[in-house]
């Protein structure tokens, strides 16, 4: 088993490496994608002028464009990626009240109980030790502060990414499975889990909003298949396969996808838990 170290590791080589330039080269495409999940989200934190808010895996900085708007003119959005290539991404919006900084939230030494609110879009899931990076974040918030994210549900909940993989997966080299416990994409599924870590983090009884979306994966299938081949666990996949592989992998997610096709592209279910709790 690898120790939190390790994990914390790859998944900063990840997000540094092929995770960030598949990221930004796709960030239009995604951040159309993950704004209707990202939005209810929002309106949940209600950030209000004045306040101070963390944002963690702040990405190419979307939310932290929308958070800084919401407490203008004096509130400050500091934003956190462990990305550098994402970061620099988000720093040429160039928005008045939001720093940029590149760190791994779970270790950061952020102001202890100087936040109002911590929030993230998809940023929380790829902690090593996911524990004691909830506790960091707690202590960076005033003892009246809160917590708001939104993460993926379990991918049987998720066929916009389980579908696709399901068809392609057979005719890919093998590749290792994240188990339970492991960061990643839907690590945050089970709902017995994140109150675990929350729990044992110290913060107040949390509650899960489930939220379900339709996910358009492209205006047609010619899009879908091309967009899964440059972003995600598929484009993953695609890197480590020969030619014929992927040819063969595309027809069979073609073909899986074919009862998705709707007169406005190809879309399949959404699911993800609008997570809130006080700081105690
Ligand atoms: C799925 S992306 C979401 C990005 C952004 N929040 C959005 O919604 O567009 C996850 C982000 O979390 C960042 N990340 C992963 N582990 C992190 C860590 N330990 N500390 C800070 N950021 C991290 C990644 O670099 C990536 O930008």
């Amino acid at each position: 088993m690898k120790s939190a170290t390790e994990l914390a590791a790859e998944q900063a080589a990840f997000w540094n490496g092929p995770g960030g330039k598949m990221w930004l080269a796709s960030y239009e495409r995604i951040e159309r994608t993950v704004t209707p999940f990202g939005e209810p989200a929002l309106a949940a934190a209600a950030a209000q002028p004045g306040e101070r808010v963390l944002d963690i895996g702040c990405g190419t900085g979307g939310t932290t464009a929308m958070l800084a708007r919401a407490v203008a003119p004096q509130g400050q959005v500091l934003a956190v990626d462990i990305s550098e290539t994402l970061v620099t991404a988000a720093r040429a919006q160039n928005i008045a009240n939001a720093t940029f900084a590149v760190g791994d939230a779970a270790t950061q030494p952020f102001e202890a109980a100087s936040f109002d609110l911590v929030f993230s879009r998809f940023g929380v899931m790829f902690f090593g030790d996911p524990v004691a990076a909830f506790k960091n974040l707690r202590r960076a918030l005033k003892p009246t502060g809160r917590l708001v994210f939104v993460c993926w549900r379990t991918p049987q909940e998720n066929p916009w990414g389980l579908v696709p993989m399901r068809a392609a997966a057979p005719h890919l080299p093998p590749f290792e499975r994240p188990g339970p416990e492991d960061p990643g994409q839907y690590s945050f599924g089970d709902r017995a889990r994140v109150e675990r870590i929350l729990k044992e983090a110290g913060f107040g009884a949390p509650s899960l909003r489930p939220l379900d979306l339709p996910i358009r994966l492209g205006k047609d299938m010619a899009e879908t298949l091309d967009s899964i081949g440059r972003f995600g666990p598929l484009a993953r996949l695609f890197a480590e396969a020969v030619p014929a592989q992927i040819e063969k992998a595309k027809a069979a997610v073609a073909a899986a996808l074919k009862p998705y096709e709707t007169g406005d592209g190809v879309a399949l279910p959404g699911a993800c838990w609008l997570v809130s709790a006080n700081q105690h």
